[in-house]
């Protein structure tokens, strides 16, 4: 596959999804062995399910926290970040991974549309989202101390965004006000994603709309794989280095 056509004009929004860690050794959500096969994601990746059994929810995303002990960057990250060092402010990640790893490689303009595993919230009061590594898994489940001084009892929660809660505020604006900046010297990349959840999956639409052009990159083709000008299929930790090459 050619290198994207950027020049000294372009500015360039990527979208990144779960298969752009996979070759760092987590699980995608959707392929064979995936997080979500066999699972009932209502159960984990709800407000229901953390209202029902906010411990059951804990123990899922704490395995997940644990599992990051052992994962570090790979190609694919290490391209992206690369690439950022050169375009600057023409340049911005949109993430839908909640793992930190473009971060980890060197990305700084990252925008994270699901959260981040490594933070918590409380899910009462408007205590601003902090890091915190720890597992929770036995007992009860964790509570927000400023809460508790309050004398009032309430549970934390991954700052994470489960199904049918809306993303970070800013999070949207700042991709679209980047995009529309952009206009017609927009060029997206889509990676390792399925195309399925929303609205992370119409992005290439809304770009197609401005002029921009769109290049997707996925093991497999996704759900909205016709929707974009250039597709490579192939494993990102491969594609990535070559598709951004200067
Ligand atoms: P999915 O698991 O739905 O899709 C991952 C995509 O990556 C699939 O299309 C794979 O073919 C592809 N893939 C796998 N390995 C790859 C590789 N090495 N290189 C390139 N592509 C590869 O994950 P997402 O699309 O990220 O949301 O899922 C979107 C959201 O759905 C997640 O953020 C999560 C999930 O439910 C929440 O939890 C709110």
């Amino acid at each position: 596959m050619q290198p994207l056509p950027i020049t000294d004009r372009s500015h360039l929004l990527v979208l990144t999804g779960a298969g752009v860690s996979a070759e760092s050794g987590i699980p995608t959500f959707r392929d064979a062995g995936g997080l979500w096969e066999g699972k009932d994601v209502r159960e984990v990746a709800t407000w229901d399910g953390f209202a029902a059994d906010p411990l059951r929810v804990w123990r899922f995303y704490s395995e997940r926290r644990r599992a990051m002990a052992d994962v570090a960057p790979n190609a694919a990250h290490r391209a992206l970040a690369a690439l950022e060092a050169r375009l600057g402010d023409r340049f911005l990640l949109a993430t839908q991974n909640i793992d930190g790893l473009h971060q980890a490689a060197g990305s700084q303009r990252v925008v994270e549309l699901h959260g981040n595993l490594m933070r918590s919230r409380c899910s009462a009061c408007d205590r601003p989202p902090f890091e915190d590594r720890q597992a929770y898994r036995d007992g009860v489940a964790p509570l927000c101390g400023r809460c508790r001084a309050a004398g009032k009892d309430a549970v934390l929660r991954p700052d994470v965004v489960w199904f049918g809660e809306l993303l970070p505020p800013g999070a949207l604006a700042r991709v679209e006000t980047f995009g529309r900046a952009a206009g017609r010297e927009l060029l997206f990349l889509a990676v390792g994603t399925s195309g399925l959840v929303e609205p992370a999956a119409s992005l290439v639409d809304a770009v197609a709309r401005i002029g921009g052009r769109t290049w997707l990159v996925n093991a497999e083709p996704p759900a909205n794989a016709a929707r974009f000008d250039h597709v490579a299929l192939g494993a990102a930790g491969a594609l990535l280095p070559t598709l951004l090459a200067a």
